[in-house]
Order: C-alpha cells, then sequence, then structure tokens
C-alpha cells in the first residue's frame, strides 16, 4: 500500500503541506478573474477544486492520476452543489489543447512527477496571461542519499529539490517565478484532516494496511520534519 493509495481509500482533504489554511493564505493574495478557466493537477480529494469554484466561479477540471481520487473530488462537489470536470490522466502528458487554461494549481503534486516534464505540460496547456500556483516541499539543506532513499520508498516522491532547484526548474520550463512564502513544513499548523468528519471513508482508518502507512509517515515527521520545507510558488510564463 502506497502512500497515496492510503490517502486515496481515506479521501483525506487538503494532503498538501500547510493544509486548508495554506491554500486560503495563497488565495487571498491571488487574483483571478470570475468563471476562469482553471486546472487542479493532482486535485486528490478534490477540496481545493471546490474552494476555487465555490470562490471565483471558476470553470474547474480536476486531473489526477488515480480516478479513486478524481471519484472521491465528484463527489465532494456534488455534495456540496458544485460542478467539477474530472478527467483521470498523468500531469506529465495531458491530454489537454495548448493554451486550454486560465489557472493551473499544483498543491503537493510535481515532486511525485517527472517535475520537468509536467512543468512543461503545465506551460503548454496554460495561456499565455496565466498564472500557476504551486505548493511543494523542498529541502532546506544538504541531504543524504538515504534521506532521498527514504523520501522516494515512503512517499514516492520522485525528487525534492531545495529552492534554488525549485527555480531552476521553473526558469527550464519557461516560467518567471515570484517565491511567495516559505519555510519549514514543521513550522506549519498540521493539516487537519484525518478527523473522521473529514475523512470520504473513515472506516478505512481501521484498516491495519492504511494504519501503518499513516503511522510511518507521522514517525517520519517527527523525526525529519525540520528538514523538509515548503514553498508557494506563483509563475508566469517567461516573455522571450
Ligand atoms: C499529496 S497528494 C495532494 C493532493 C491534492 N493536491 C491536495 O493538496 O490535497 C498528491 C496527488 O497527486 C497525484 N499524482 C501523483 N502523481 C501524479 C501524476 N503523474 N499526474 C497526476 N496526478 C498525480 C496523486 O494521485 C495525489 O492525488
Amino acid at each position: 500500500m502506497t502512500y497515496h493509495d492510503a490517502l486515496a481509500q481515506l479521501g483525506i482533504l487538503h494532503a498538501h503541506p500547510g493544509g486548508e489554511q495554506l491554500t486560503t493564505w495563497w488565495m487571498d493574495r491571488v487574483s483571478l478573474r470570475e468563471h476562469a478557466r482553471v486546472l487542479d493537477v493532482g486535485c486528490g480529494n478534490g477540496a481545493t477544486a471546490c474552494l476555487l469554484a465555490q470562490r471565483w466561479d471558476a470553470n474547474v477540471t480536476v486531473l489526477d492520476v488515480r480516478r479513486k481520487m478524481i471519484d472521491h473530488a465528484l463527489r465532494l462537489a456534488s455534495e456540496r452543489n458544485l460542478r467539477l470536470r474530472g478527467v483521470v490522466g498523468s500531469a506529465e502528458a495531458m491530454p489537454f489543447q495548448r493554451e486550454s487554461f486560465d489557472a493551473i494549481v499544483s498543491e503537493s503534486v510535481l515532486v511525485f512527477t517527472k517535475s520537468h516534464r509536467a512543468l512543461r505540460e503545465y506551460r503548454r496547456v496554460m495561456e499565455e496571461s496565466g498564472v500557476v500556483i504551486a505548493v511543494e516541499m523542498m529541502t532546506l539543506g544538504p541531504v543524504t542519499d538515504a534521506w532521498r532513499r527514504e523520501v522516494r520508498n515512503l512517499y514516492g516522491a520522485q525528487y525534492v529539490p531545495d529552492l534554488s532547484g525549485w527555480k531552476r526548474l521553473f526558469h527550464d520550463a519557461g516560467f518567471e517565478v515570484k517565491v511567495l512564502r516559505s519555510g519549514s513544513v514543521s513550522s506549519l499548523p498540521l493539516p487537519v484532516n484525518q478527523q473522521d468528519s473529514t475523512l470520504a471513508d473513515p472506516k478505512a482508518l481501521l484498516d491495519p494496511q492504511i494504519r501503518a502507512v499513516l503511522q510511518r509517515n507521522a514517525q517520519w515527521m517527527d523525526e525529519h520534519g525540520k528538514e523538509m520545507g515548503y514553498g508557494v510558488f506563483e509563475l508566469r510564463c517567461r516573455r522571450t
């Protein structure tokens, strides 16, 4: 059972550093036009997509590589009387035409992908005048190969860059980057999202495999949380 499979089974909302609070924080600082066409890549269980639809009456498409995530997202939207378009697919090869979106939201997704490929896709499917908001994990200092191996085994993260690594990746994909906020993950409030009332399937908490995944996550964060940072990035197309 992988970390993401456990998230999908449980239906945890806002599964990224800082949770809903950090999402609301960046939403208060970014302006989108009403009815904007927004793509929530790696949408997970759709909580941010629902906020986008509520706040801007946005025309939101959710994309995730896991069908279960898309099912949860569409169910959450329908419970809230909102409409989302759900697509199962990979951030690295998105089934969308060029310039299909005015904005892209990507919360804790790129580290699980071949990020240079995914970022090129973000650039392709976004309007020239559009904006990407990315909330991503980063390393805060040098880390060992063993640390990287563990992060890959535990979370399925392909590669976690540091701040300058992210800037380079964004630049190489054709973006200008503004760092809206960054810091240590351990300085953020813990996402309040593992309470029964916010889970799509609270019974899944009884599954020993899922409990083991959550326990490993909590233990790793206890031991290594201080080495893991996060960044909130605003990306715009670089003029050539
Ligand atoms: C840590 S979760 C974050 C979910 C959501 N953005 C949130 O903040 O709650 C990462 C999500 O990215 C999805 N994902 C991982 N690799 C992906 C890929 N290559 N393409 C699209 N989605 C992917 C996972 O299925 C999962 O839903």
